[in-house]
C-alpha cells in the first residue's frame, strides 16, 4: 500500500483514529521488530492519549532475539505493556489476548463490584503502513469474524472480530505516519522494505544498509557474500559483493542499482538472518 501523506490526509488519519478509539478499551499499537522506533507515528502519545496501550512487536521471526528483548524491557519501562509476535505464523495471538486483559482489569474489576456484568475488551490495532496490520487482523479473523454493527453507540458499518470471549477486535485498523522528515528513520524503513523504491535513492538505501551491517553485523555480512575481508570504502565494498553475484556492465564495470538491489531484496527477505537496525538507547535520540 503506497500512501501519499500530505498534511490534509495526516489529520484525516488522525481523526479516523481519535473515532475509532472512543469504541475501545484497549489501544494496540504494532511496530516493526527490526526498528520498533523508526516504525511508530511521531504523534502515537498525543493521539492515543490516556487509553491502556499494547505495544506489540511484530515480525519477530525476522529481528535479533537479544534485541527483541531489550525493546519489550524498554516500552514497559515506559509503563506500557509490551509483547513480540510473529502474525504471519500466528504466533502470540494467546499473548496478545492475555495483555489486554490485564491492562482492563482495574477498570473490569471496578465495572463488576458495581454490578456490571463482564463483556470483551474491545481494541483497535494502529500502526504505521506495512508493520503487519492487515496480516494480524486477517489471522485473527479467519476464525472469528462477527458482525456486531447493530450494537447501540457502534457505527453501523464497523465490524468486529471475536478472539474467544474475552478480545473483541475492530476490523479496520488505524493507519497512522512514520516520522519521514527524519533522514534515518527514512533510511531504515526503507532498508525494512516498509517505504517503496521509488521514494528514495537505491544506492542510498544499500549504502546506509551495508554501513549498518558493515558494523553491526559484519559475520553475516561476511557469510552472505562470501567475502573474507570486510572494505571500510564503501565503493570496494559495493565492488566485491558485486563481483560475487555477478553484477557487471559491459566493459567489466560494476553494475551498482542491481547490486543495491540483490542486497536489499535479500536483506528484507530475510536471508541475511535476524538483523534489528536500531537499539533502544538510540532512541531518545529519535524521538528529540
Ligand atoms: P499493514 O496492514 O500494516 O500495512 O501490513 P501488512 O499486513 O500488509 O504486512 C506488510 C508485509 O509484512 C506483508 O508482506 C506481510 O506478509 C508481512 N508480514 C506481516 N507480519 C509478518 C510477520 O510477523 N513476519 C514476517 N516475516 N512478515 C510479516 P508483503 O511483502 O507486503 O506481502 P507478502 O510477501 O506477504 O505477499
Amino acid at each position: 500500500m503506497t500512501i501519499q501523506w500530505f498534511p490534509g490526509h495526516m489529520a484525516k488519519a488522525r481523526r479516523q483514529v481519535t473515532e475509532q478509539l472512543k469504541l475501545i478499551d484497549v489501544v494496540i499499537e504494532l511496530v516493526d521488530a527490526r526498528l520498533p522506533a523508526s516504525s511508530r507515528n511521531p504523534m502515537i502519545d498525543e493521539i492515543i492519549a490516556h487509553k491502556p496501550r499494547l505495544v506489540v512487536l511484530n515480525k519477530a521471526d525476522m529481528a535479533d532475539e537479544r534485541l527483541t528483548r531489550k525493546w519489550i524491557a524498554y516500552f514497559e519501562q515506559k509503563g506500557f505493556k509490551a509483547i513480540s509476535i510473529n502474525a504471519q505464523a500466528g504466533q502470540g495471538m494467546k499473548e496478545i489476548t492475555a495483555a489486554c486483559k490485564e491492562l482492563v482489569k482495574e477498570k473490569f474489576d471496578r465495572m463488576i463490584a458495581k454490578g456490571v456484568n463482564p463483556r470483551a475488551v474491545r481494541a483497535l490495532i494502529v500502526g504505521i503502513p506495512n508493520v503487519g496490520k492487515s496480516t494480524l487482523i486477517n489471522k485473527i479473523a479467519k476464525k472469528n469474524i462477527a458482525k456486531t454493527g447493530d450494537r447501540p453507540g457502534v457505527t453501523t458499518a464497523q465490524q468486529w472480530i471475536k478472539v474467544g470471549k474475552e478480545l473483541e477486535l475492530l476490523d479496520t485498523p488505524g493507519i497512522l505516519w512514520p516520522k519521514f522528515e527524519d533522514e534515518l528513520v527514512g533510511l531504515r524503513l526503507a532498508t525494512s522494505g516498509a517505504i517503496k523504491d521509488a521514494i528514495l535513492n537505491l544506492q542510498d538505501v544499500a549504502v546506509y544498509a551495508l554501513r549498518f551491517l558493515s558494523a553491526h553485523y559484519p559475520e553475516k555480512l561476511k557469510e552472505r557474500y562470501n567475502l573474507t575481508h570486510l572494505s571500510e570504502d564503501i565503493v570496494e565494498l559495493f565492488d566485491d559483493i558485486g563481483k560475487r553475484r555477478g553484477c557487471l556492465l559491459s566493459g567489466g564495470i560494476i553494475d551498482y542499482d542491481k547490486t543495491a538491489e540483490i542486497v536489499l531484496r535479500e536483506l528484507r527477505a530475510g536471508k541475511l538472518g535476524r538483523i534489528t537496525f536500531e537499539e533502544p538507547n538510540e532512541y531518545a535520540e529519535i524521538e528529540a
